[in-house]
């Protein structure tokens, strides 16, 4: 299993000050210097954390970038621009702190299909945030998705409740059903240090972790915060 880091939050912590500090780059690279597999930035479209520049910044480290993005023609133009790596498709509203649930594929099939289109065309992987839902694997499967990124949010609240069993299992069903729809499977979202380890229970490739990496970095730095992360999914 392999681990992308989500580097939002150190732009958030910048944004708080509106200066440089920290500096995104200089985090970039000590990161790059681990052994993770993508830096994941979502160019959200207030720009509420991660700013343009900040995405070309990074880009011109050579740096593996997944762009999680909203399906809006805006974000597809700076993705054709840039070429990532990958992208992933995630829904996006205005108010929300954060991505609150997968996206609706089933409900927007044809829509999707012409908007990844030429994504998929210049080589950038194309993946779907969705949950555990087969009718959204399904759907992510017919518009050519390369991957699917399963949202692991509700199981995460449950783990917090002590009551993780039912999201873990939907997790792992949607896992095997995406592989036999010929879909790759990634997982993020609300992962953490403690409830990390049930995602070696099923088959995913990739990781997306953000949030509780950048927090733990504030006591230990960013390259043990990384370090450890990737101990806990070897
Ligand atoms: N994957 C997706 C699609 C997300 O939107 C986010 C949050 O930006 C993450 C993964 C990472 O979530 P967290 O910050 O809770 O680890």
């Amino acid at each position: 299993m392999k681990l992308g880091v989500n580097i939002d939050h150190i732009a958030t912590l910048r944004n708080a000050r509106g200066g440089v500090e920290p500096n995104l780059v200089e985090a970039a690279k000590i990161i790059l210097n681990e052994d993770v597999s993508t830096l994941t930035m979502h160019l959200r479209e207030d720009r509420r954390h991660i700013k343009d520049q900040d995405l070309f910044d990074i880009n011109k480290l050579g740096a593996r970038i997944n762009l999680e993005m909203a399906a809006t023609s805006e974000i597809q133009q700076i993705a054709l621009n840039i070429l990532p790596y990958s992208v992933c498709i995630v829904p996006e509203r205005r108010m929300e702190v954060t991505t609150e649930g997968g996206l609706d594929v089933y409900g927007q099939k044809e829509k999707l299909k012409e908007f990844i289109k030429p994504l998929k065309e210049n080589g950038v992987l194309v993946s779907m945030f969705i949950d555990p839902d087969l009718s959204q694997i399904e759907a992510s499967s017919y518009i050519g998705a390369d991957y699917i990124e399963l949202h692991t949010g509700t199981f995460s609240n449950a783990f917090e409740k002590g009551v993780c069993t039912n999201e873990l299992d939907k997790l792992k069903k949607a896992a095997v059903f995406a592989k036999n729809v010929g879909l790759k499977v990634n997982a993020g979202h609300g992962l953490n240090y403690e409830n990390v380890h049930f995602m070696k229970q099923m088959e995913v490739l990739e990781l997306n972790i953000g949030h509780s990496i950048i927090s733990r970095s504030v006591f230990v730095g960013i390259q043990k915060a990384v370090r450890e992360m990737l101990e806990l999914i070897k």
